[in-house]
């Protein structure tokens, strides 16, 4: 089934959420909003309805899912006991985009947490989603709700393109707010450790805790090499993106050299960078003063390149700061990493 809820009022008493909590305390899985992104869920204490999942994603199931809860009284269906700089994040964060890892509690499923002794929480932050858990009383493990290797949906739509037929329902509430996945932040003792930039930003959590840092593995992954890298392999669109570094004018020179060579070119940029330059496909996400429009039209855009012929994707970069932390965070990730930078510019 596909559940339209879009502006509805009284959630809790609609008949898709009592249906949707129904299937799911079946062991079935839903697909349903977040202020993120959608999420596909199933009961987080079965393996059973957990391996629908990882079936339904085409994905393999060594990656440990995050546990949603309604309301701070569940969390004690998730995780056995929690620092007070933990309950510092939750009462700041909560609901909303903060993944928070935590001791696990032994009701949860084993395949949930793909066998590790910790358990990813946040309550998420959207009217859908909170009455959805509330209706099922269960804590609910959901990944994001798109076929392994797409990017995240962010509409209801991507999730039918992607799910339909291998899933007993879709709950439909338009786009996702925030459009990039939640921060997951590790604690120990008074320190947090961001192992997942995300809606929350590390200059956020730096509000509430004193020592805030980066996971040494974002790093690892995530270091830009100064040069086009080699074959495409990373997830996102189909076609090989590039991040590009420099002025529009080096921007444009990029495409041109590209389309010299007979390529097809899409490009990704913000309204400013579209006012001056010109390609076969142009995506703009937004205002470049706006990030937070750009972080939620990411994932629409990427996915919108499949139905084009492009051969290459170039994107506009963004500065690393507040949401930006994340959105560059996925942009190198569907590049695999690899940018064109202009080196004639540097100091
Ligand atoms: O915004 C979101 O977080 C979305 C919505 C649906 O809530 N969910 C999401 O789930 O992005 P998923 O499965 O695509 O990403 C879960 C992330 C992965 O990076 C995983 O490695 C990490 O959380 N994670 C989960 N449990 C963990 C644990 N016990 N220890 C370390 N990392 C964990
Ligand atoms: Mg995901």
């Amino acid at each position: 089934s596909r559940w339209n809820v879009e502006n509805v009022d009284n959630l809790h008493e609609h008949p898709a959420i009592q249906e949707a909590a129904m299937w799911m305390k079946e062991g079935e899985v839903i697909a349903f909003p977040t202020e993120t992104v959608y999420g596909l869920g199933a009961n987080a204490c079965s393996n059973e309805a957990i391996e629908k999942i990882f079936e339904a994603k085409g994905r393999p199931s060594d990656n440990p899912l995050i546990v949603h809860i309604a309301e701070i009284e569940q969390l004690e269906q998730a995780t056995t006991t929690w620092s007070e700089t933990a309950q510092k994040l939750m009462d700041a964060f909560w609901p909303g985009p903060l993944t928070i890892i935590l001791p696990k509690n032994e009701r949860i499923a084993e395949r949930t947490t793909a066998g590790l002794s910790s358990v990813g929480v946040r309550m998420p932050d959207h009217p859908v989603a909170l009455a959805l858990i509330k209706a099922c009383g269960l804590p609910i493990a959901a990944p994001s709700a798109n076929r392994s290797g797409k990017p995240s949906p962010t509409k209801g739509e991507h999730v039918y393109k992607d799910l339909n037929g291998r899933i007993k329902g879709i709950i439909d509430a338009g786009s996702t707010g925030v459009g990039l996945e939640s921060t997951v932040v590790e604690v120990s003792g008074d320190v947090v450790t961001i192992l997942r930039p995300g809606g929350i930003s590390k200059a956020q959590l730096e509000e509430i805790v004193d020592h805030v840092k980066l996971d040494e593995a974002l790093f690892e992954s995530g270091q830009v090499p100064r040069s086009p890298g080699m074959k495409y392999t990373h997830y996102a669109p189909d076609a090989p993106l590039f991040l590009v570094e420099g002025n529009h004018v080096f921007f444009q020179k990029v495409i041109d050299q590209y389309e010299a060579e007979g390529q097809k070119v899409g490009i990704l940029i913000s309204n400013e960078r579209a006012e001056h330059v010109t390609a076969n496909v142009i995506k703009c996400l937004g205002s470049s003063n706006q990030v937070e429009d750009v972080a939620q039209n990411l994932y629409h855009q990427l996915r919108s390149f499949d139905d084009t012929d492009v051969d290459i994707i170039l994107a506009e970069m963004y500065p690393v700061d507040g949401i930006g932390e994340a959105l560059m965070n996925r942009l190198m990730k569907a590049a695999g990493n690899r940018m064109i930078a202009d080196n004639h510019n540097r100091d």
